[in-house]
């Protein structure tokens, strides 16, 4: 075996964000951009000779290139065997189903999610560990303290390894195994869920829509949906993963799946309707005419787990990110269970996981999931709704207005201000921190703010801190304002506002969602300045 060291000099912005490090393709295929970024994962995990990695990706332009390089730098940084996804594909869950099942070292997803891909789109890579889920800030630190000082990395000479045949090839002395991740995941979906209910369900003619927005889950959708659960065959939409997901931009969301979205809204609308983003971690649920917001989805499925045979033992707590809806707070209150508020990104409720405080846990930007892995997990989301619906024999509508009337609704969304100066944007946010000793009291309409800060957490695992985690305006009511600036764009600076609040009158729950925050958004809007600083009339995107 040829291993070669190459002399290199360090980038200074391999800086991971809120999910590994993300960059636009032509960084990427600078020279040794890659190479050094992989080379300080390696050094900062310090496998032992003869571990065991995975590696794949969702398929997006770039995906391809990427794991030659890193099989080759595996191989000459002593990796015993290398276990990659059929075609370089793994979908975020199944690589992390993967990484827990093989009992492997670690793993290597190559991602950029919901950002469009292509030559000119995005790319990206991070690194998970042995319990499946994404390093822990002190990891991604480590990693990027190693990055900027880089001044070599180790690869092999080799002939490029066949990834489209199951099978094992020797790389020098690695072995490389191509696997069937669409197997090994399906099947961890028949063991948590009520696969014959479903299936008689769909039998008795109650119809599906999958959106796969070509990207990754259409093989995962296709078999469990089609093969094992016997939906037709249209039930699954833009089911081939295409390098530049067909010119979309995969976000199961309103605006971005609205192909989708005309169908479900449209005249013989099917009775169920979602989709998946680009790697696979993301849903977006529908019922027919009905759109069920991410935080109300993780309230229902708590207050539903029992229904799935994977959870008939109850829920040892919830976890949600903090500017996630309060809703499920509600449904751990009367389960007499604790719930736990994380910063924004998955790989904090790793600890939380794998110390048995929670089952369940979800973001509102469309990730729900629970410790059957440690990344979310979108087909899995879609598979607890068809088995509750399928235990409860309602429509989708008619289950989430019981769980509002019960528990009250949280009325909640999130507007998106992307591709902001970066200048007018941190400006916004000096500006809200300015204004945190003044606001405690103060009147708007007829809100009283109870406390503005800025969110920090420690991690009661760990005992690990993470500060600057956003802003929080929380009002006397319980209503809240949340602004953060996000840490996945790789264009300018989006501003995220999240606005929430409570309504127990269930007269008021057929009231649209920015009809009943027009109040809050409006203080959002003169708390930021963000029309005189902006420019901006409407936000890009609201969800
Ligand atoms: C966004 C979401 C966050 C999610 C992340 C990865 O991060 O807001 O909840 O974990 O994508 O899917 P952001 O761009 O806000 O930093
Ligand atoms: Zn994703």
């Amino acid at each position: 075996m040829q291993v070669q060291t190459i002399a290199t000099s360090a980038f200074t912005d391999q800086k991971p964000g809120t999910s590994g490090l993300r960059k636009r393709v032509p960084v990427f295929q600078q020279a040794h951009y890659l190479e050094n970024f992989v080379q300080s994962i390696f050094d900062t995990i310090a496998a032992p000779a003869g571990a065991t990695l995975v590696v794949g990706g969702d398929g997006r332009y770039y995906n391809r290139e990427a794991i030659q390089i890193i099989l080759k730098m595996a191989a000459a940084n002593g990796f015993g065997r290398v276990l990659v996804g059929q075609g370089g594909i793994l979908s975020t869950p199944a690589a992390s189903c993967v990484i827990r099942k093989y009992q492997t070292f670690g793993g290597i997803i190559l991602s950029a999610s919901h950002n469009p891909g292509g030559p000119e789109g995005d790319f990206g890579i991070k690194y998970n560990g042995n319990n499946g889920g994404p390093a822990t800030e002190t990891v991604t630190e480590a990693i990027f303290a190693r990055s900027k000082q880089i001044d070599t990395y180790r690869i092999i000479e080799a002939a490029d390894v066949a990834l489209d045949t199951l099978g094992e090839s020797q790389l020098g002395g690695m072995t490389v195994s191509i696997i069937d991740s669409v197997a090994d995941y399906a099947e961890l979906m028949e063991s948590l869920f009520d696969f014959d209910a479903i299936q008689a369900m769909l039998a008795g003619g109650f119809r599906i829509k999958f959106d796969a927005m070509h990207a990754v889950t259409g093989p995962y959708a296709r078999e469990i949906l089609v093969n094992r659960l016997g939906a037709p065959a249209d039930s699954v939409m833009n089911a081939v993963p295409l390098p530049d997901f067909g010119n979309g931009h995969p976000d199961p969301n309103l605006t971005y799946a609205h192909e989708l979205v005309e169908i479900v809204y449209g005249d013989n609308a099917p009775d169920f309707g979602a989709a998946s983003d680009g790697d696979g971690d993301r849903n977006m649920i529908l019922g027919k005419g009905f759109f069920v917001t991410p935080s109300d989805s993780l309230a229902l499925l708590a207050a539903n787990a029992t229904l799935a045979p994977g959870y008939r033992q109850g829920l040892a707590g919830i976890a949600r990110s903090m500017p996630t809806s309060a809703a499920a707070d509600r449904v751990a209150e009367a389960l007499g269970i604790p719930c736990y508020e994380t910063p924004t990104g998955w790989k904090f409720f790793g600890n939380l996981m794998d110390a048995g405080k929670v089952t369940l846990c979800g973001e509102e930007s469309f990730g729900t999931g629970s410790n059957h892995v440690r990344e979310k997990d979108g087909l899995w989301a879609v598979l607890f709704w068809l088995n509750v619906v399928a235990a409860r024999k309602q429509s989708v509508e008619a289950i989430v207005r019981e769980h509002w009337a019960k528990f009250g609704r949280n009325v909640y969304s999130r507007h998106d201000y992307e591709g902001l100066p970066t200048d007018a944007a941190n400006g916004i946010m000096v500006l809200l921190k300015a204004g945190f000793a003044t606001l405690s009291g103060k009147q708007f309409g007829s809100y009283t703010v109870k406390l503005a800060d800025d969110f920090s957490y420690t991690d009661p695992v760990d005992g690990s801190v993470s500060t600057g985690q956003g802003v929080r305006i929380l009002f006397e009511d319980g209503s809240r304002i949340v602004f953060r600036l996000s840490g996945t764009g790789t264009e300018g600076a989006t501003l995220r506002i999240y606005l929430e609040s409570f309504e127990p009158d269930v007269g008021k729950h057929h009231l649209d969602a920015q009809d009943a925050l027009a109040e809050l958004i409006g203080i959002a809007l003169q708390l930021t300045e963000l029309r005189q600083r902006t420019g901006r009339e409407a936000p890009t995107v609201i969800t």
